[in-house]
């Protein structure tokens, strides 16, 4: 039947049919699972699962809050501003947040989905204001056409008394006993003493060194140059100090994270309550404020090496729906580094940190019970402050 090399009928069948087969696979792949694949998550995209979440963040880049005599940079905007790279950190954050969570929000601004708060400081507002236009980005079809965004100021933030202890004098007086100054100073006299030559300002506690670190910080962050007796050396030192120093305003003790964030912990800690008794329609909670914010959060849900926290960074807690439950998922944008590392800003992907005080799968039952701890309201607050 093999003669003069001609394929054999039964042969060529199951040639073609090899043929039919696999031009169907490819044609249900290509109808099928790359369709699906357009319509698939993105690494980058909330999860269907998420039902809520608190978004808290840090603000922009700004410049120095206060100045040392042989300080001789410029800061145009004035102290304590938001400089133009923190504006458009902000903007880049806000667009960031359009990619996670708008599926979730479906990218359109309804008032009843948003709860949006932040501490009584122009570059908190300002940084707010900028990001929110990033997440809600005007109509370009329309022009003139812009999306007005509601913005409540509250002071359940007191990050405040860390540099103006006289706001709660309790805390001012148990700061002082945690951090034995003195014996800091005297272990390392070398140090304190060539910053005193350098920058003529006479160290003498612990919001001295923070006031010479952050003319440094906000310059390098500026990309301006620093003076120089500022070397890698020094400057290196001198951070590492201050990440134990601002550890311990914020988390010394479980009552200094109490007096920093107490209240704030509160206000988050009922609206997951009104949340699951169906009370607070809002899908999405959000607080502009400091530094010190996420340091304290950080240092509520068990951290104990905190880092400094650069600006614009943001920490998210997630709840996402779980068997039934919720399951808690603290996410994390962390500053510049991550940003600058990635191809495409906006598409940036957040860490999520294991909570040590809630490790694993963190139900929302467990999470309240951990925030327990800390809350407290404002009366309480005041009368605690003033204690004798
Ligand atoms: C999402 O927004 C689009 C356009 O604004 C609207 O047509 C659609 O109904 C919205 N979907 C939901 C679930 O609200
Ligand atoms: C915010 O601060 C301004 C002064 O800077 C003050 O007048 C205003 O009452 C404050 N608002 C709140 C809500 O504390
Ligand atoms: C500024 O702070 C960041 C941490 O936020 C640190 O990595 C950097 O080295 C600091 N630079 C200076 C000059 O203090
Ligand atoms: C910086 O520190 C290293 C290690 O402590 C030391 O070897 C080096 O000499 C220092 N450099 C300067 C310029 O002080
Ligand atoms: C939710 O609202 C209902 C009706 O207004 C009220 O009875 C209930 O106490 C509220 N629950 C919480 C947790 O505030
Ligand atoms: C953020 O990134 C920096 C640099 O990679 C790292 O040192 C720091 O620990 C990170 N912070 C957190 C909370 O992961």
């Amino acid at each position: 039947m093999e003669e003069d090399g001609k394929i054999p009928h039964s042969k060529l069948y199951i040639f073609l049919n090899f043929f039919t087969i696999t031009a169907s696979i490819v044609i249900i792949y290509i109808v099928f699972v790359n369709n699906d694949s357009a319509n698939a998550q993105k690494s980058y995209e909330a999860p269907k699962s998420l039902e809520f979440a608190i978004i808290v963040f840090r603000h922009g880049s700004r410049s120095p809050v206060l100045t040392f005599p042989t300080d001789t940079s410029q800061w145009p905007e004035g102290r304590l501003a938001l400089t133009s790279k923190g504006k458009s950190q902000m903007l880049k954050r806000g667009q960031t947040l359009r990619e996670r969570y708008g599926n979730f929000f479906n990218y359109t601004f309804r008032q009843e989905d948003f709860l949006i708060r932040t501490t009584n400081s122009s570059r908190t507002r300002m940084s707010l204001e900028i990001l929110l236009s990033g997440m809600f980005p005007a109509d370009l079809y329309r022009p003139g056409n812009w999306q007005p965004v509601d913005i409540l100021t509250d002071n359940f933030d007191k990050h405040l008394i860390i540099v103006k202890p006289e706001l709660c004098p309790k805390y001012g007086s148990e700061q002082v006993a945690a951090f034995q100054f003195d014996t800091y100073l005297e272990n390392d006299r070398d140090f304190i003493s060539f910053l005193f030559r350098k920058t003529g300002l006479l160290v003498g506690d612990p919001l001295d060194m923070l006031v010479i670190w952050d003319v440094l910080n906000c310059s390098e962050e500026d990309g301006s140059p620093l003076p120089d007796w500022a070397t890698k050396n020094v400057t290196n030192k001198l951070t590492n100090e201050i990440e134990k120093i601002m550890s311990l305003f914020v988390a010394s003790t479980p009552r200094a994270t109490t007096f920093v964030e107490g209240p704030l912990i509160q206000y988050f800690s009922d609206w997951l309550t009104q949340k699951l008794s169906g009370n607070a329609t809002e899908k999405i909670l959000m607080h502009s404020g400091h530094d010190f914010t996420l340091m304290s959060l950080l240092s509520a849900v068990g951290f104990k090496n905190i880092p400094i926290i650069p600006p614009a960074s943001v920490l998210i807690f997630e709840v996402h729906k779980a068997h039934k439950s919720h399951e808690v998922k603290l996410m994390f944008y962390n500053s510049t580094v991550q940003y600058e590392n990635s191809e495409v800003e906006t598409l940036v992907e957040p860490i999520h940190l294991d909570m040590p005080k809630c490790s694993g799968k963190c139900t929302l039952e467990n999470f309240q019970a951990l925030l327990k701890e800390y809350e407290i309201d404002e009366r309480a607050w005041q009368e605690r402050c003033h204690e004798q």
